[in-house]
């Protein structure tokens, strides 16, 4: 985006923020060239903008999900592809809990403090997860580009509506093997354990599963990278022995994805 662009942006953005600001300070005590609405803040809007103009998206859609800690919108690409965009938020979140997740991992080993760069930097990093996954054929969306606090990656599912989780739908034994496998070659493959595994961040679609929210993710050398693995299995191990699917032992299940 050119210089002149984006002084054109930011005060069109802060004019709005101060129409905005002078209306709602008193009700629910809006600060003043903060926040645009209750989801996007200024620079988050700047990075959405910054995408438009790079080309990576033409415009936004909507929000499709929000989460405590992030929030999904729905893109359309230039050539009508699907984007999901999913983006961090930085006002309102609670990170002091990922940093765990990211101090013992050697990729990110310098580490910057403050709440808005570990939140860029979990962005980074759930990027550089789904890559790392991409690359060597996991199911996994495919990542696009992430700039500050906004990822971009494939859409799964159609017309804004993602495709069912694991615990939204029926589930088969295959969906359980499945799901072991793709723990295995997460393991073995892209050398990764996925900290989050669990119904809720598996889609099942008409192709299989595909595996998502990879922002917990670990390298292998991180020092819990065992504990998160075993109960990554657990949980999936709980999850198809409640809908009657026959399980494995889950420590039959560590001994094979790691051996
Ligand atoms: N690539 C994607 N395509 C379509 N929908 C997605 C995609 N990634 C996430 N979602 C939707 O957004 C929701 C939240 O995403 P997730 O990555 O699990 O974030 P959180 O960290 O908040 O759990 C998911 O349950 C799913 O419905
Ligand atoms: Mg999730």
């Amino acid at each position: 985006m050119s210089d002149e662009l984006s002084r054109k942006l930011e005060s069109k953005i802060d004019k709005k923020l101060s129409s905005k600001s002078k209306k709602k300070q008193l009700d629910d005590g809006f600060k003043k060239g903060k926040v645009v609405n209750e989801v996007l803040d200024k620079p988050t809007v700047m990075t959405l903008y910054k995408m438009i103009s790079d080309h990576v998206i033409s415009y936004v859609n909507g929000a499709v999900s929000a989460g405590k800690e992030s929030v999904l919108f729905w893109g359309v690409a230039e050539n009508q592809k699907n984007v999901a965009l999913k983006i961090y938020l930085v006002s309102t979140s609670n990170f002091k809990k990922r940093e765990p997740y990211i101090l013992g991992d050697p990729r990110f080993s310098k580490v910057k403090k403050g709440t808005k760069n570990l939140v860029y930097l979990w962005a980074k990093k759930e990027f550089r997860n789904l890559s790392q996954c991409f690359e060597v054929g996991l199911p996994v969306p495919e990542p696009i580009l992430v700039t500050n606090n906004v990822l971009a990656m494939n859409f799964i599912g159609t017309d804004g509506s993602p495709s069912k989780t694991l615990l939204e739908s029926q589930v088969d034994e295959s969906d359980y093997l499945q799901s072991l496998s793709f723990l295995h070659e997460l393991y073995q493959k892209a050398k990764l354990v996925h900290g989050d595994y669990s119904e809720y961040n598996i889609f099942k679609t008409d192709n299989g599963i595909v595996v998502f929210d990879l922002g917990s993710a670990v390298d292998l050398r991180h020092p819990n990278s065992e504990e998160f693995l075993k109960r990554d299995i657990s949980n999936i191990t709980r999850f198809f022995n409640k809908r009657g699917i026959s399980v494995k032992d889950p420590s039959v299940v560590y001994e094979e994805i790691t051996k």
